[in-house]
């Protein structure tokens, strides 16, 4: 058959999706799949089953990453690569992540049924702990691959509860023993959600991103004076929360203040002992700086970091600051940006180039491999919360780019 009328089949990609939206589901109708809890080992277990099925070869890598290679005409030549991850937010969405371990899925079973086969081998991945939400920092799976993150920090990060990232990897059942280190790629496409509002306020089908922007993450801590609050007058006291009140307001105001080009968040706090009777002696709580200018993040960041310990020394709050993580922006590989733009008008449909605002493991990927993304709308914009949602339709044409940029890039001969 000529490969180019191969599409994909929207009904078993949504049948996939909502196979997978049961394991972790929220009332509210999102998931709630934290990396390596039960729910997550759930839906590895099904994916794995899923790939199995497929005769695809499985390995598991001492990150967890799962991996599904589906073997070429000449397997000396490097594989393309296509995933995204399981893992999900607390009280997230049906789609983020999940869309791109199952959209690559369904182009191999689309290849499969059809008896399709490529020059190169075609692998699919989910990465571990792509959302950071549970273990900081975030894509530390495809950071390590890379060779970007030192695999024992990341194996000793903690949960909330203390637990380590090493030891719930273990007790899942999904630390592998094959290294977690790249092999080469040929190219890596990684299918998602927008998660912003433009591709559905252009009315538009496809985003195709230069690239995503940089992603910084802080972690401050404040001591302040534990006292009862009936007695304690108001001059004198050390309230590490109001320390924090004055400090989150300095991250909201940054980006004006910057000259735009950026956004600036604080999304988590712990506040200790968290008693309406008691003054706050401890604070912690996240900043998260995104650009597409490092620079500009850098110098956001020094202007906040001295506001931050100006506050704290007025306050009498010692504080703690902590660089927990930073990636670079990154710009795609051109020619694989417009690869997926040629596929969307070859199928007919609307397309746009734009900037990705979220953190994708592409952004590790890019850093050793041409790595290019495909987006779909995201309805009312809406991410990380229950109720993301993006149309069937929508859901099957981003499969369909997928499936034609794998099968170009996998039958593209060495060079
Ligand atoms: C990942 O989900 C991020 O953009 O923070
Ligand atoms: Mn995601
Ligand atoms: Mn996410």
């Amino acid at each position: 058959m000529d490969p180019n009328t191969l599409r994909i089949n929207g009904r078993r990609l949504r049948e996939s999706l909502e196979t997978m939206a049961r394991f972790g589901a929220t009332p509210g109708g999102g998931v709630q799949r934290l990396t390596l809890s039960d729910e997550d080992r759930q839906a590895r277990d099904q994916f794995v089953q899923w790939l199995k099925e497929l005769d695809l070869t499985v390995t598991i890598d001492e990150m967890g990453n799962i991996f599904g290679l589906r073997p070429g005409k000449d397997n000396s030549l490097p594989p393309v690569l296509s995933g995204s991850h399981i893992d999900s937010q607390p009280k997230g969405g049906r789609f983020d992540g999940i869309l791109g371990v199952m959209g690559p899925l369904e182009a191999l079973r689309t290849l499969h049924e059809n008896q399709v086969e490529t020059l190169r081998p075609i692998a699919i991945v989910d990465w571990t702990n792509e959302e950071g939400s549970r273990f900081a920092p975030a894509m530390v799976a495809s950071g390590v691959w890379a060779g970007a993150l030192d695999k024992q920090w990341v194996y000793d990060r903690t949960d909330i509860n203390g637990k380590r990232f090493e030891d719930e990897l273990v007790r899942i059942g999904y630390k592998g023993d094959i290294p977690a280190k790249a092999w080469p790629v040929q190219a890596y496409y990684e299918y998602h959600i927008e998660q912003g509002p433009i591709l559905e306020r252009e009315g538009i089908t496809i985003g195709a991103p230069k690239g995503i922007l940089c992603l910084h993450w802080y972690d401050i801590y404040l001591e302040g004076e534990a006292n009862q609050v009936g007695p304690t007058p108001m001059e004198g006291r050390h309230d590490a929360l109001c320390a924090a009140a004055e400090m989150i307001l300095k991250v909201n105001e940054l980006p004006e203040r910057m000259g735009g080009n950026m956004v600036a968040t604080v999304g988590e706090i712990q506040n200790y002992p968290n008693s309406r009777n008691i003054i706050p002696d401890k604070v912690h709580f996240t900043v998260d700086i995104r650009s597409w200018d490092d620079d500009l993040a850098l110098r956001a960041w020094d202007d906040l970091r001295t506001d931050c310990e100006a506050i704290a020394a007025r306050r009498g709050c010692p504080i703690r600051i902590e660089e927990t993580w930073r990636v670079e922006h990154s710009p795609f590989d051109e020619g694989l940006v417009k690869r997926v733009l040629a596929n969307a008008e070859a199928l007919g449909y609307s397309s746009l180039r734009m900037v990705s605002g979220a953190g994708h493991d592409a952004s590790y990927m890019n850093q050793i491999a041409p790595t290019a993304m495909i987006f779909v709308p995201s309805i009312g914009g809406r991410s990380h919360v229950e109720v993301e949602n993006t149309t069937w339709e929508d859901c099957e044409a981003g499969a369909n780019v997928l499936l034609h940029c794998l099968l170009q890039s996998a039958n593209e001969p060495q060079a």
